[in-house]
């Protein structure tokens, strides 16, 4: 496996629509999917867009720990049993329906603007799906924090930075800063 280069915010394929996948079994996607896993791994990321690897193309992979949801599950008050954990997850060819009105706010960074977070409203509850590398359909409904990590990597696809989701540019601080800001309540 190899690291990958990460796109920093400013390169133009972080801009583009990235094309569909014509067939999400062939081993080049799996090659690269590989090395998307390991560069987001070794990067400390949640998740990873293929045009954040310079690959325009529409695959994302990502992975919620049972901790970080049941902690957004807590912070939202929704209830915890409907927050567990995500497995390493790969969808090529995604697709997004919102459900309901509810839009939560939360904290984003981004491996392509590395060193700041921002607070992003996002819808609270989606329902996804996608196609695994076996070329099967993935198809889940997600909330809280699992549902805020799939929208965001979806956003990259169609050239979408969590940057510009933001409402109130004053909250786009260093991640080192965090601690200075209140609790949301
Ligand atoms: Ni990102």
């Amino acid at each position: 496996m190899t690291l990958l280069k990460i796109s920093k915010m400013g390169h133009p394929v972080l801009r583009q629509v990235a094309a569909l996948v014509p067939d999400p079994t062939m081993p080049e996607i799996r090659e690269l999917v590989e090395n998307m896993v390991e560069t987001m791994t070794e990067a400390g990321g949640t998740g990873i867009a293929a045009p954040q690897v310079f690959e325009s193309k529409r695959i994302f992979t990502f992975f919620v720990s049972e901790e970080r949801a049941k902690a957004e599950a807590e912070r939202l008050r929704i209830s915890p049993e409907d927050e567990s954990g995500v497995p390493l997850t790969v969808l090529v060819n995604p697709e997004i329906d919102f459900i309901g009105d509810q839009v939560d706010e939360g904290w984003e960074g981004c491996l392509s603007i590395p060193g700041l977070m921002g607070i992003v409203p996002r819808h609270r509850s989606i329902r996804y799906r996608g196609f695994g590398l076996d070329g099967k359909l993935i198809e889940r409904e997600a909330s809280g924090f699992h549902a805020r990590v799939v929208q965001h990597e979806y956003d990259h696809l169609d050239g979408v930075l969590y940057t510009e989701r933001m409402t109130d540019i004053k909250s786009l601080i260093f991640s080192s800063e965090v601690g200075y800001q209140k609790p949301d309540e």
